[in-house]
């Protein structure tokens, strides 16, 4: 198996932009009329990176039928749309956190801008290993995460351990199918170092396997 810091240096590279909060910004000066009245619907068209983008977290949050009390935890949460999405439209609260510092960081930036960060904050970290104690969080949300990630049991025992009892695992990702192997680049993966999708069955089997001990 790839070592741990080969993969997460190849993850960064393929997600990574030097500086990316301001160069994001900076584009949206040019493009929207009032950078000082951004709202989160200016940055729609670049902020959700999985199929579907918006229409699919709108339909994750629907699903989950959750209450502006709860806290969630985004995990592999890119430069935060989602969480910003399912804040703004719902009044959640959102812990994000994702392996690229830059996006983590552009994320943060763009909370502020928006004046959403009493709702919504990121850190960097690694999702096998999450900085957070137990059982606190509502739901643990990831969208098209875990396909980066080739090593799925540590990801699902952390999000078990960081869910409240009776909390709810919010998963979106694209499984691998009977059509054979994928045909790369895609938008997660432009090379095989970085792309780790499971089958439906492997997925139901590490997660029952999360929870049964
Ligand atoms: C396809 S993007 C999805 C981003 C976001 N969930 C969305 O839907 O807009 C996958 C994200 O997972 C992050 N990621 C990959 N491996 C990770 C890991 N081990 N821990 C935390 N984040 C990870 C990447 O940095 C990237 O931002």
């Amino acid at each position: 198996m790839m070592q741990l810091r080969t993969l997460n240096e190849n993850i960064e590279k393929h997600y990574g932009r030097p500086d990316l909060g301001t160069l994001i910004l900076a584009a949206l000066s040019k493009a929207v009329k009032d950078l000082d009245n951004l709202t989160a619907e200016d940055l729609a068209p670049i902020d959700e990176f999985h199929i579907r983008g918006r229409q699919a977290t709108m339909e994750l949050a629907h699903i989950l039928d959750l209450n502006a009390d709860m806290h969630i935890l985004d995990i592999g949460c890119g430069i935060g749309g989602p969480s910003r999405l399912i804040a703004h439209e719902f009044g959640y609260r959102v812990t994000g956190i994702d392996l690229t510092d830059e996006y983590c960081r552009a994320a943060s930036m763009i909370a502020e801008r928006l004046g959403i960060s009493h709702l919504v904050s990121y850190r960097q970290s690694d999702a096998l290993s999450l900085p957070f104690a137990d059982g606190i969080f509502d739901v643990v949300w990831a969208q098209h995460a875990a396909m980066n990630i080739p090593d799925k049991a540590p990801l699902y025992r952390e999000a078990h351990r960081l869910l409240k009892r009776g909390g709810a695992l919010a998963i979106y990702d694209v499984l691998s199918g009977p059509g054979g192997l994928i045909i790369l680049p895609v938008p997660w993966a432009s090379s095989s170092e970085t792309n780790f999708t499971s089958s439906p069955e492997e997925m139901r089997n590490l997660l029952e396997r999360s929870v049964s001990k």
